[in-house]
């Protein structure tokens, strides 16, 4: 089989990114853009974001996550601490996030350390979840194989039994990871592949240096 995608080809013409006009603290530009492209109305889940890990066999993976805050420490996700990712994280905390938002021309790279975050913060998230979602948290042993569909709905209906009208505790081997940045890479497409990178880098001070890279 054969495809050649050689003609697919777009100019970048939306916008510029100009040590001018960039933000001083990396999380407040990216504060800014994420703004932008909510208002933008183009991407349906601008908070969706790729987690990529290095997995215990030396390979990296990488997968989609949603985004649940950010503050000036970092980004949060939800998942489970026992799945792929979760092993990966704590064999090794390094961790890259990205974000791609092809409407706005725009990407950013974040490289980083992802710690749990405090119990109880894990607990007012998860308390605030529906209760569907809450008991898929627990029905699946999230990344392990699994003989069928039909088995995740047997446990999910028997779940469905036991917490009728009942609060569903959050299982100790869930809950969020806060991703604090070492290095956040803004990219924003230009025309004739002149694209704009700056790169926001934490130094020993906890200043942040910029560097624009070549494209
Ligand atoms: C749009 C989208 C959002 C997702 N959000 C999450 C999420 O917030 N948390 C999560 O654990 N998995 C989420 N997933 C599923 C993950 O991509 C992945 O399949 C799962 O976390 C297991 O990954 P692992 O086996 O590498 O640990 C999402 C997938 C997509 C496509």
């Amino acid at each position: 089989m054969q495809k050649d995608l050689g003609n697919y080809r777009k100019s970048y013409e939306k916008s510029e990114l100009t040590e001018a006009s960039i933000k001083e603290n990396p999380m407040e530009q990216f504060q800014k853009w994420f703004h932008e492209t909510e208002a933008s109305d183009g991407v349906d889940e601008p908070n969706a974001m790729t987690v990529s890990t290095i997995g215990m066999d030396g390979f990296p993976k990488s997968r989609v996550v949603l985004m649940k805050k950010f503050t000036f420490e970092g980004f949060i996700f939800y998942t489970n601490y026992q799945s792929e990712k979760g092993k990966a994280i704590a064999a090794n905390p390094a961790v890259c996030l990205s974000f791609f938002w092809p409407n706005m021309e725009r990407q950013v790279i974040i490289k980083g350390t992802a710690e749990k975050i405090a119990e109880n913060l894990s607990d007012g998230y998860f308390e605030s979840r529906p209760h569907g979602s809450q008991l898929g948290a627990i029905v699946s042993d999230q990344s392990e194989v699994v003989p069928s569909r039909d088995y995740l709905e047997g446990k999910l209906r028997e779940l469905e039994q036991r917490f009728e009208g009942k609060e569903v505790p959050r299982p100790n081997y869930w809950g969020g990871y806060l991703v604090k940045p070492v290095s956040m890479e803004f990219w924003q497409g230009r025309p004739n592949r002149l694209h704009d990178r700056i790169r926001y880098t934490l130094q020993e001070d906890f200043d942040w240096k910029v560097e624009r890279l070549a494209p």
